[in-house]
């Protein structure tokens, strides 16, 4: 097996930019798989890859891979992440790993088992600017932190019209503006500061409750266009949170998908 060596699951917003990365870095791509073998001939016409496999057996069984990027929406992370790692590959999935704790527990423990690297894509941590923040709070710069704040807004699901898989609890999880980018957040603030959660109390609100369902396909991030269909939202699309962090520091969070 080729020390590095990679394979891609979905090939959407996110999908692209692990393949654009794995080329930069000289990381060779033997295939990829999409959401039917239709969507699997676009991706390889239009992304210029040698292999589109059939299914993800087929993918896991080609020993030329040796890590697979897991790039699909939520619900499915779970099953193509444990296919991948029984079959002795490295696996790269992306946040949020699971649908829930005992699904992500279970990945843990397979990729511990199996012996091989089981990571997940909390990428803000490499931009330099959160490495020095790190660095500072490791060097002591700044003291003990007590008080940890910040924010994460966005405003691509402003308007009733907007529209993505994300807001479907079936596909994306019943928490959804926390476990889309709140985990973001408070990864990276866990990094930065070394400090682990102790204990948290949240408000969270579904600001748009009737949304407008678009009939045809809508790419994540892109505004809908033709037919929709009314869609009773039941996930959060706000979310502030209190946190206690271990040393006793204090936090609070806000996030949104909401906010111009
Ligand atoms: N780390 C980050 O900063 C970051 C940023 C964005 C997204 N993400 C995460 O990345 C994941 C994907 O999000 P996204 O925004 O890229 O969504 P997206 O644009 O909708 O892309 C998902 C892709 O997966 C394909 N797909 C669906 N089911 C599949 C299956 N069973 N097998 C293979 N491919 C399948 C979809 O195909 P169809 O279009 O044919 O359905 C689509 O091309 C999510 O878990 C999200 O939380 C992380």
């Amino acid at each position: 097996m080729n020390p590095s060596a990679a394979a891609v699951v979905g090939l959407g917003f996110v999908g692209k930019a692990h393949l654009e990365a794995l080329r930069r870095l000289g990381i060779p791509v033997r295939g990829i798989l999409g959401s039917s073998p239709e969507r699997t001939r676009e991706a390889v016409r239009e992304l210029k890859i040698d292999r589109g496999y059939s299914s993800l057996d087929e993918l896991v069984k080609d020993t030329s891979v040796s890590a697979v990027h897991v790039c699909t929406p939520n619900y499915v992370h779970h099953n193509q992440a444990k296919a991948a790692l029984e079959a002795g590959k490295h696996v790269m999935c992306e946040k949020p790993l699971a649908m829930n704790t005992r699904e992500s527990q279970s990945l843990i423990g397979l990729a511990s088992g199996q012996g091989r690297v089981g990571a997940v894509t909390y990428n803000l941590r490499y931009y330099p600017l959160c490495h020095e923040a790190r660095a500072l709070v490791k060097r002591g710069v700044i003291g003990e932190p007590r008080l940890i704040h910040g924010s994460f807004l966005q405003d691509w699901l402003l308007y009733p019209t907007d529209w993505n898989w994300r807001l479907q609890p079936e596909l994306g999880g019943d928490m959804r503006v926390v476990a889309d980018i709140g985990t973001h957040w408070l990864d990276l603030l866990t990094w930065i500061t070394g400090k682990r959660v102790m204990e948290l109390c949240a408000d969270l609100a579904t600001v748009v409750p009737l949304r407008k369902r678009p009939l045809g396909r809508v790419a994540t991030f892109q505004q809908s266009v033709g037919e929709t269909k009314d869609f009773q939202i039941t996930t959060d699309d706000y979310a502030s949170i209190l946190l206690h962090f271990e040393g006793g520091a204090h936090g609070v969070c806000t996030v949104s998908q909401i906010s111009a």
